[in-house]
This record gives structure tokens, C-alpha cells and sequence, in this order.
């Protein structure tokens, strides 16, 4: 039976084939909500999920066009009556030297990471409008905070999620929808894999060999050791959907949420190196206006 009380929560979750999306989706079912896990392949995500009947599994390739995700859309949606949490989580890491990463292989990751998931976001916006309230979470990075030489199309990638969502929310919380981004650190996933993480290693030219042999190096060292639990971050995101645990009675729940030690530190010395220079070059910044004569006379 479709469990149907109140209470319940009704999610659809992308890239469910592994990883946070999995673990999501099972950190859901746990608690009593219905889940549409939606992979590429369909026989990827967990049979014991599918075999639950508040699971629906759905193949959904978020690099899709429009139609085919508004179809999605419908289809998920007319599984259980409704969607009140979409998480934007599929995604995967291209890496690479501006000067030499593929056109191709760029175009795919903007495809996957950034624009796959607002485009999915568009199809069940309607509903969620319809429905008077939603929450939509995307999953960033804190390569969408700090760049790394040779992490450019990835890091591109989630910049422009953070800008896309930021936006986003401006817009849509005058229908009672939420928006959150999801900032992560290193967690253990096999998102760093060698079969998962593109690095196209053998074109790269003499010049950059030291930039890519560097960050191939980090990312396999990184390989398994990542200091974040996937486990707590699902049931993290889980709380937040639910206004459970450390979200539960807060007015206050921030636009992002920062997960991992090391993302935090991150973006905490970004922040801070950033207001620095911002005052000590205050004075260059303001000197570019009109002056307020001008400005008087042409009005
Ligand atoms: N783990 C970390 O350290 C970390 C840090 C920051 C951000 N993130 C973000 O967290 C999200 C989840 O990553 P993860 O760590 O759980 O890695 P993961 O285990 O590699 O999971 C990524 C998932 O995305 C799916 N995917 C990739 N391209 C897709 C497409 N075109 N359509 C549908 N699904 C697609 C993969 O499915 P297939 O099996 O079909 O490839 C896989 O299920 C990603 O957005 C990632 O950027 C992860």
C-alpha cells in the first residue's frame, strides 16, 4: 500500500543509480516519505528500494531535452499526486586545463550539472506552484566556491548552479517554495573513482603536465579517504526537507547549507580573503562613479 498520511513527503531525486542520491533516497523511505528515484539506466538503483511501494523508479538522463524532462515530470508526479521535494543531485566531475579541455566534454558537464537540472526544475515548478508549496535542493560543491587549476569545467559547473539558484529563489519563494543549495566538501562517494572522474590526461601538453599530474594525484589520493560522510550528509539533507533535527522549529534556515569541516573552512577563508581585498581597495571600487554634478546634469 501507498502510504498516503500527511505527514509523508513526496520526493524526486535524481542520479539515484549510487552515492548521495541513493542514500537519499533510502534516508527518505526511512522515514515514512515516498520517493521517485530516477537513474539513467533503470535496473542501477537498489532493488530494495524499488520493491518498496512508496518507490517509484523512473529512467531520467537530466542531459534530456525540455519535452522529455516535462514527460518525466508528469509521469513522476502522477505516480503519488505530488512533489514536494525535488533534489537537482546527479551530476559528476570533468576536469581539465582551459587551453586544452574539450569543447565537447565542457559543453556535457554545463550539460549535467547546471543546466539538466534547471531544466528539470522548470518542469515541475508548475506543480509545485499549483500545489502551493515545494522545496527545490540543488546539490553544489565547494568547487562552486574555490577553483583549483585543471578543476575549471567543474568549478564552472557549480558557479553557475550557485548564481542559477540564487536567483531562482528570489523568484519562487512568493509561492511558498523553497530553494536550497547544498554546498558539500569531500564526502565519500565514488564521485573520484577512476571509471567516474573525467581527465582526458593524454592530450595535455608538456606545459600544463605539472598542473594535471598535481590535481590527478589529489583527486586519486583523495580517492576513498574523503573526510565527509555521505550516511550524514543524506540524513542531513533529509532533516532539512522535513524540518527534522537540526532544522527543527528554526526560522533562521540559511539559503545554503555548508556540509563537510573542509568545505567550511573553504569558503570561510574565501569569505575572509574576499572582505579584504574588498576594503583595501574600497577606495579604487567607489572612484568609478559618476560624480554627483554629472549625474545631476544629465537628469
Ligand atoms: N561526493 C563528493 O565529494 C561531492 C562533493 C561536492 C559535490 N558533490 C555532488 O554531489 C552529487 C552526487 O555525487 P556523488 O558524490 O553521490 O557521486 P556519484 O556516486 O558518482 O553519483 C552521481 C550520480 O549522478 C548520476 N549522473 C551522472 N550524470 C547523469 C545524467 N546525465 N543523468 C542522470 N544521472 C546522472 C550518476 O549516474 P550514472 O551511474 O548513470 O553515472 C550517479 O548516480 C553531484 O552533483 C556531485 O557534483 C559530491
Amino acid at each position: 500500500m501507498v502510504d498516503t498520511s500527511i505527514t509523508s513527503r513526496v520526493w524526486l531525486v535524481t542520479g539515484c543509480s549510487s552515492g548521495l542520491g541513493l542514500l537519499l533516497a533510502k534516508a527518505a523511505l526511512a522515514r515514512g516519505d515516498r520517493v521517485v528515484v530516477t537513474a539513467r539506466k533503470l535496473e542501477s538503483p537498489d532493488n530494495t528500494l524499488i520493491q518498496s511501494d512508496n518507490c517509484r523508479a523512473l529512467a531520467l538522463d537530466v542531459a534530456a531535452s525540455q519535452a522529455d524532462l516535462d514527460e518525466k515530470a508528469s509521469e513522476a508526479i502522477s505516480h503519488f499526486g505530488r512533489i514536494d521535494v525535488l533534489v537537482n543531485n546527479a551530476g559528476y566531475v570533468q576536469s581539465g586545463v582551459w587551453e586544452q579541455v574539450g569543447h565537447e566534454d565542457v559543453c556535457h558537464q554545463l550539460e549535467t550539472n547546471v543546466l539538466g537540472p534547471l531544466r528539470l526544475t522548470r518542469s515541475v515548478l508548475p506543480f509545485m506552484r499549483q500545489q502551493g508549496s515545494g522545496k527545490v535542493i540543488f546539490i553544489s560543491s565547494v568547487a562552486g566556491w574555490a577553483g583549483v587549476a585543471a578543476g575549471g569545467p567543474y568549478s564552472a559547473s557549480k558557479f553557475a548552479l550557485e548564481g542559477a539558484a540564487e536567483c531562482l529563489q528570489l523568484e519562487i519563494s512568493q509561492f511558498n517554495i523553497e530553494t536550497h543549495l547544498i554546498v558539500m566538501g569531500m564526502f565519500r562517494t565514488g564521485v573520484l573513482s577512476a571509471d567516474r572522474r573525467k581527465l582526458d590526461s593524454a592530450n595535455v601538453s608538456s606545459e600544463y603536465a605539472s598542473i594535471i599530474n598535481a590535481y590527478s594525484d589529489r583527486l586519486k589520493n583523495a580517492d576513498g579517504k574523503q573526510p565527509g560522510d555521505p550516511h550524514l550528509a543524506a540524513e542531513c539533507i533529509a532533516d532539512l526537507a522535513r524540518r527534522e533535527g537540526h532544522f527543527k522549529h528554526r526560522s533562521d534556515i540559511p539559503f545554503r547549507i555548508f556540509l563537510g569541516s573542509d568545505c567550511f573552512k573553504t569558503v570561510q577563508a574565501k569569505c575572509r580573503a574576499m572582505l579584504k581585498s574588498l576594503d583595501d581597495f574600497k577606495d579604487l571600487s567607489c572612484s568609478t562613479d559618476f560624480s554627483t554634478d554629472t549625474k545631476e546634469a544629465e537628469l
